[in-house]
Formats: C-alpha cells, structure tokens, sequence
C-alpha cells in the first residue's frame, strides 16, 4: 500500500510515507535557512520511501518564535531561502509543505524579549513547562486577528517559496492548541468555552490563510486532537474538530497530541495514537495523516492496510537515519 499514489488536495504524491515536521533547529539566528538545513532535507528527500517533507515548525512572527534557531516565515526576506529548501525537495520528487506556527504561552520570550501570549492566562500543563514557565497575557480580540492575518501572510510566503502546500500547527500545546484544549482556554468570549467556541479561531485562520492561498492550494492541519489528561481534550472531541475543518475546506488532517504533546507516555508501539486517527478517518473524507512510534516499514504498511490513515509519518528515524529502509522495499 505504501507505493499507493495519493493525491492530498492539488497535488500528488508518490509514497504514503510523509516526514512530519521534526526542529532542528539549524537556521542562522534571525530564522534564515542554513545550507546546513539545505543538506540536511535534500539526504531525506532522497530516501525513496518518503513522498512528502513537512518541513519543521517555522514562526509566524517574532511574538510566535518558540526557540533560538528556529526557521522563520515571518518575513518576505525569508521567501528566498525557503525557495532553496524546497527546489532540494522537489529534484527528488518529492512534495514539500510548510508548518506555519505561533508558539503561543510556549514563545521563548527570554529570547525575542517580548511578552508571551495565550487564549487564557494559564500556564501549560505540559510536562516539563514549555516556553519560560511564565503566566501569559490573554489576547486580545484584535491581537486575535493579527494572529490570524499573521498566519495568512506566513503561508503566502510558504506559497512564494514554492512549497506545495502550508500545514497549520494546532498541535503539541502550541497557540492554536492552548485555545481548542480546554485546560488552557479558559475565556467567557466568543473564542472560548464550548467546544465550536475553541474551534473559532481556526475557522478563522483557515478562511484568512484560503483567502490568501487560493482555491487550488493544499491546507493541511496539524490536529493536538486529544490531550489524554484529565479534563483536557478529548477523541471525541477530536472528531467534531476534525469534521469542522473538512467543512471549512482543509485538505488532510495530521493527526497528533495535545498538552500530551507528540507523545504518548507509557506508550511507544508504532502509531500509538491510532485509535484517533482511525476514529476521525471513518468520520472525514479528506486524507488522514498518522504519526508516532513507527520505526519500520512493515509496521507502516500494516497500519494502512488496518484503515488507521491514509498515509504515515516517520519523524525520530529519519531524523537519526536518512538512509532509513531504504534497502527494505516493500
Ligand atoms: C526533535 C523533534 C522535533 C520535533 N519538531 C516538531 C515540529 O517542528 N513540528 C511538529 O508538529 N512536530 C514536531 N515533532 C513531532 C514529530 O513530528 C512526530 O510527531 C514525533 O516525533 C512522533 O513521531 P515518531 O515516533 O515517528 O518520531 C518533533 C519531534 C522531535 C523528536
């Protein structure tokens, strides 16, 4: 199955292998690529298994920016590095996507000196506190809109650049996710409290970012869909979401954790968070992307044909190995 060409909103793909977003962290300090970066995403596109590169979470804006090193889509001057990543890409084949991110509560403020922000004056619940650990500023409704034309801007760079399409980071306890998880948006306004509520904020930005990319561009969400805490988010609730978004026009949900974060403690067999991911492709049309724990190809394979996704993520091995099952062809 994993040679099953696909296609994922305008664009096709050749494998059901996808590299989700893994940070390196190899940008200069103001977020430029590095040609370290550049040969570092060129040996992985060169894994024939792989149809798709994520490339890592890269900030909106400065107020977004989540650690040092980190790769920027903040500025136009970005668009001419990002243009080098992914002409690499491509010259394998393989399709390339931006992930666009406000890092939220979980900014590095420390850095960028300025003040971290979130839907609600919570500290993260995750373990160990991401960002400074510090209390954040509650944002505004007009800072909520400057985040959203923010990400819109972001992902028409990323469009620039060449990328074949732009992935929303609303995952991993980050900004999107500190408003659709309900241990961290605590508001009594329009963006808060039942779930739809949550859910406002990425209507929005999708709408600003189709808005900005055209119709014949492909969105993917990176959905933190259940935050497997006590009063946190939810399976279901991850289903609700994740029809929302078909609704509002995205074109493959990216299935992952909450305050969780990527990870699933207690838990490393290959896609660990297959029972979401299963319970939103039987409720979704659009792709379904699962990642986390698999290490093989067979173990890929075996979760397509099962119906847990339309297509896998392998992060940490082609992270350690870009060379990863390449003798092994299925
Ligand atoms: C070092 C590292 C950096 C990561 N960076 C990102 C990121 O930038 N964006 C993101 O959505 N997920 C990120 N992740 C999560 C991965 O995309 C993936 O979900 C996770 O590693 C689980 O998959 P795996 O078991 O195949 O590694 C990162 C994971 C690791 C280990």
């Amino acid at each position: 199955m994993i040679r099953n060409k696909m296609k994922i909103g305008s664009f096709n793909i050749r494998s059901r292998i996808v590299m989700p977003p893994v940070a390196t962290y190899q940008s200069t300090a103001d977020g430029k690529v590095t040609e370290q970066m550049i040969r570092y995403y060129k040996e992985r596109a060169a894994n024939s298994n792989v149809g798709m590169i994520i490339t890592e979470h890269s900030y909106i804006s400065l107020q977004g920016k989540a650690k040092e090193k980190q790769l920027s889509v903040s500025s136009d001057d970005d668009i001419e590095g990002l243009t080098r990543l992914t002409e690499e890409i491509h010259k394998n084949g393989v399709a390339a996507m931006a992930q666009v991110n406000h890092a939220g509560s979980a900014a590095l403020t420390s850095a960028t000196g300025m003040k971290a922000v979130s839907a609600s004056n919570v500290i993260l619940p995750t373990d160990p506190v991401m960002g400074d650990g510090i209390e954040p500023d509650v944002l505004s409704k007009d800072e909520i809109q400057k985040v959203i034309s923010d990400f819109a801007a972001a992902a028409g760079r990323a469009k620039k650049a060449g990328y074949d399409g732009v992935e929303i980071h609303s995952a991993h306890a980050y900004l999107l996710n500190q408003f659709y998880s309900p241990l961290t948006n605590k508001r009594t306004d329009e963006y808060g409290g039942s779930l739809d509520n949550r859910l406002r904020i990425h209507r929005e930005v999708i709408r600003a970012v189709r808005n900005e990319v055209g119709e014949d561009y492909t969105i993917a969400v990176r959905l933190g869909g259940c935050d497997y805490m006590d009063g946190g988010s939810t399976i279901e609730d991850s289903v609700y979401a994740a029809r929302v978004l078909e609704e509002e026009g995205v074109d493959l949900i990216d299935v992952s954790g909450g305050m969780c974060r990527y990870i699933l403690k207690g838990h490393d067999e290959p896609g660990y968070f297959r029972e979401m991911s299963m319970a939103i492709k039987n409720a979704v049309k659009i792709p379904v992307l699962l990642t986390g724990g698999i290490k093989i190809l067979a173990d890929a394979d075996a979760l397509l044909n099962e119906g847990a996704a339309d297509l896998i993520g392998v992060g940490r091995e082609l992270l350690k190995d870009a060379k990863w099952e390449v003798c092994n062809v299925l």
